[in-house]
């Protein structure tokens, strides 16, 4: 069984692509989630360790078309496979045709997401034993201040129960992640050019003002401080 504490306490400091070589030396079964934003630094470090690392993004069906683009660029520069994981046909359907396209407006984000994201998200992990994400601290002041480098997901399960996450950013920046794009050309999402810096799907993202914190511009007609779409539940389930 992985001592987390010690782990944590071995890599912290340490650059963050010297976990994922460490996690990519652990584990066979193990993946990087890609979401089409700045998280491509994690693409860069992991396929720079190993080429053929495998990498998946949860097509939503309501990304916007930039980071559709941005993905097939970031697919074509590395020479890489990207896994698409798109949500299941028959489920999304009868929720569309039952709730028609824009429901989360109404009754919140978390149905459509569990449709478009969770349960696609649930499908994949159950075939790993641990995943690579690019979360970090700054990223929500009221649900990843206290992500940990590597934790046991307590919201999904691997191949054999127990699934471990990586979160090699954790402890980065978003000026750290902005340095490392600049200093070695790392293709970037053009919406961030457009004041967009949290990017998740079209309907539910807009661009943040100067000042305002990147979540805002998350499911913005909901509270403020509790923003997770159900793929990092377990920031709010086990830690509060
Ligand atoms: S979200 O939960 O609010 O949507 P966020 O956009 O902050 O997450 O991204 C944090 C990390 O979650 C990403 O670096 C990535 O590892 C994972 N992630 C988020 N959205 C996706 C996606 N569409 N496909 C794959 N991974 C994703
Ligand atoms: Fe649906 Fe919005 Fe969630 Fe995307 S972010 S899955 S459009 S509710």
């Amino acid at each position: 069984m992985t001592d987390f504490t010690q782990l944590n306490q071995e890599y912290e400091g340490k650059r963050p692509k010297d976990l994922i070589r460490h996690a990519l030396e652990q584990y066979d079964r193990i993946a990087v989630s890609f979401s089409g934003a700045e998280d491509v630094v994690l693409v860069d470090m992991a396929t720079k360790i190993r080429k053929d690392v495998e990498i998946f993004t949860l097509d939503t069906g309501r990304l916007h078309t930039e980071t559709y683009q941005f993905i097939e660029k970031v697919r074509k520069h590395y020479g890489i496979k990207i896994q698409v994981q798109t949500p299941d046909q028959v489920a999304l359907q009868a929720f569309v045709t039952e709730k028609g396209l824009f429901s989360f407006y109404e009754d919140g984000h978390n149905e459509c997401c569990g449709i478009r994201k969770i349960a696609p998200l649930r499908n994949k992990l159950s075939t790993l034993d641990a995943w690579i994400t690019g979360q970090r601290k700054d990223q929500s002041p009221g649900t990843r201040s206290n992500i940990d480098l590597v934790e046991l997901d307590s919201a999904f399960k691997g191949t054999n129960g127990d699934l471990v996450k990586f979160n090699p950013l954790a402890d980065w920046t978003s000026q750290q992640v902005w340095e490392y794009i600049k200093m070695f050309d790392v293709p970037y999402n053009e919406l961030h050019e457009r004041g967009f810096v949290s990017i998740g799907c079209e309907p539910c993202t807009r661009p943040t003002l100067p000042h305002q914190h990147e979540r805002e511009g998350r499911w913005w007609w909901e509270e403020a401080t509790h923003k997770e779409c159900g793929l990092h539940s377990g920031n709010i389930i086990s830690k509060g």
